[in-house]
């Protein structure tokens, strides 16, 4: 039986640990956190692993964090390196929250681990979660990372076959759409020498 994501992502906790901040994403972490103009807030990081470095940042700066990822390793990380955060422990596509209940979402190098045709429902309940006016940042694959300008399968990472999945990004722009979230980035980005595109978008 082809082993589960999260069962990879189990195994790959003491990795993770060991590489701790060896990416540096403060350039786009810092000026979303701007962007949001709040000094305190509800941050919701969906696929949050070690809890680093997004819900680690908004804790630093008085927010409220909740974190949800499907890996209990990776949660044991987060309780050592995100201590203020809740957890859930739970597929991000089976939580619910009350409506407008988080001023910023992030979904950071995670979402593209969920079929893209569970995209759509995700990005509605982002704009329920979310409260008028409040802001989504999340990491896609593109062609630049699977080759494909759209795909859904595995690929090769820390040794592991990993799913990934996605679709075009002026698909994915009609999807945000739909959904009521204005895109405000779209940013193809190399961190760590892996580029994927960092959307950014808000709730009207
Ligand atoms: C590449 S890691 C990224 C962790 C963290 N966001 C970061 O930036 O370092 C992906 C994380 O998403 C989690 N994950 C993937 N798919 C998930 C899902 N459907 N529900 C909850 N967690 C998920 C994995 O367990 C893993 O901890």
């Amino acid at each position: 039986m082809k082993p589960a994501l999260r069962d990879i992502y189990d195994g790959f906790s003491a990795t993770y640990e060991a590489n701790r901040g060896l990416f540096d994403m403060t350039p786009v972490l810092e000026p979303f956190f701007a962007g949001l103009h709040q000094p305190h807030g509800r941050l919701l990081d969906l696929g949050c692993g070690a809890g680093e470095p997004f819900p680690r940042y908004f804790l630093d700066h008085g927010w409220d964090v909740v974190g949800v990822d499907f890996s209990e390793n990776m949660l044991r990380l987060a309780a050592r390196y995100a201590p203020g955060m809740r957890t859930l422990h739970a597929d991000m596509l089976d939580v619910d929250f009350e409506p407008a209940r988080f001023d910023a979402i992030t979904c950071i190098y995670s979402l593209f681990h969920v079929p893209r045709a569970r995209h759509p429902a995700l990005f509605a309940n982002f704009h329920r979660w979310l409260r008028p006016g409040g802001q989504v940042l999340f990491t896609y694959a593109t062609k630049e990372y699977t080759g494909a300008d759209e795909f859904e399968g595995e690929k090769e990472f820390m040794g592991r076959p990993l799913f990934y999945s996605h679709t075009t990004p002026a698909r994915l722009r009609g999807q945000l759409d739909a959904a009521g979230l204005d895109a405000a980035a779209f940013d193809l980005r190399d961190i760590g020498g892996e580029t994927f595109l960092w959307v950014s978008a808000s709730r009207s």
